[in-house]
């Protein structure tokens, strides 16, 4: 299979978008997200963080093309995005593996569906099953699975076909501290090998600060970027050393001020 990373479709742009979802019932309806504009360059990890309800799933649907922009547009590849594809691989907080395949078969899917060739799907399986570590567990069931592993598995069915671009939405938000952080190592292993661009919705700082070139900071309803920083740590990066660098503890007080000075204001 060969991987779309580097020919330029792994390019982000959100041009001055708004979104607006109308109220039923009579309700009004709700702004969450204006005027939104962001760039990302190929192979580059964001990170967007905020509160809960401040529109950042709705950011990362409106790149899925689950969603279209009420106003702007959103761009990959310098082509405007109008329904999900390919191109965008997509792991949420839930796994929602298929309860009746194993996990080889739960990895297989897609590509299956496409029609690819048999072969080149297995080579592609197993390549992705050693890189997130699930050697030996491909013939058990999703229900056999820890919460972690079961994400290990959602992790290798989005990148088994080599989108040039990973969206992530608190991909590990209901695991436990010690297994959330092997994922976030395993997440940046896996990065490093295929050079895909990331885009991560979370509302942990310290995850933000150890993934991302770039933390995008939201502000609520609507959903604006409040601030956009750019990480001064080199990779690799280990969390152990992370959490021990002074940097590191000025920029999460900094950004957990940012994140909370709309209720210091009230
Ligand atoms: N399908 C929808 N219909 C109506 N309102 C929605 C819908 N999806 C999200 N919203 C509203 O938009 C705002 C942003 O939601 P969301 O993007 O899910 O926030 P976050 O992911 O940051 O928690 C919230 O006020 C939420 O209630
Ligand atoms: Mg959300």
């Amino acid at each position: 299979m060969v991987s779309a990373a580097g020919t330029g479709g792994g390019r982000v742009v959100f041009d001055r978008v708004a979104h607006r979802f109308p109220g039923g019932n009579g309700e009004s309806p709700t702004e969450a997200i204006a005027d939104f504009s962001l760039e990302m360059e190929e192979g580059s990890f964001v990170c967007l963080l905020g509160p809960s309800g401040c529109g950042k799933s709705t950011i990362l649907n409106l790149l899925a093309g689950f969603e279209l922009p009420s106003v702007g547009r959103v761009l990959v590849g310098g082509r405007p995005v109008l329904r999900p594809g390919p191109d965008r691989g997509i792991v949420f907080q839930d796994a929602n593996l298929l309860p009746w395949r194993n996990v080889l078969e739960n990895i297989t899917l897609g590509p299956e569906l496409a029609g690819r060739p048999r072969e080149e799907t297995l080579a592609a399986a197993r390549r992705f099953i050693r890189l997130t570590g699930l050697e030996g567990f491909e013939r058990h069931a999703p229900y056999e699975l820890s919460g972690g592993m079961r994400q290990r598995v959602a992790l290798a069915r989005a990148w088994i076909t080599e989108p040039p671009i990973l969206l992530m939405d608190e991909p590990f938000g209901a695991l436990d501290a010690q297994t959330r952080l092997s994922m976030q190592e395993l997440l940046l292993s896996i990065r490093q090998v295929t050079g895909a661009t990331v885009f991560f919705v979370t509302h942990d700082v310290d995850e933000a600060l150890f993934l991302a070139d770039r933390v995008v900071i939201m502000t609520p309803r609507p959903g604006r970027i409040r601030q956009v920083l750019v990480s001064p740590f080199p990779r690799p990066r280990r969390y152990d050393r992370l959490i021990l660098d002074p940097a590191f503890t000025e920029l999460k007080h900094d950004i957990l001020h940012a994140i909370r000075r709309p209720e210091y204001e009230i």
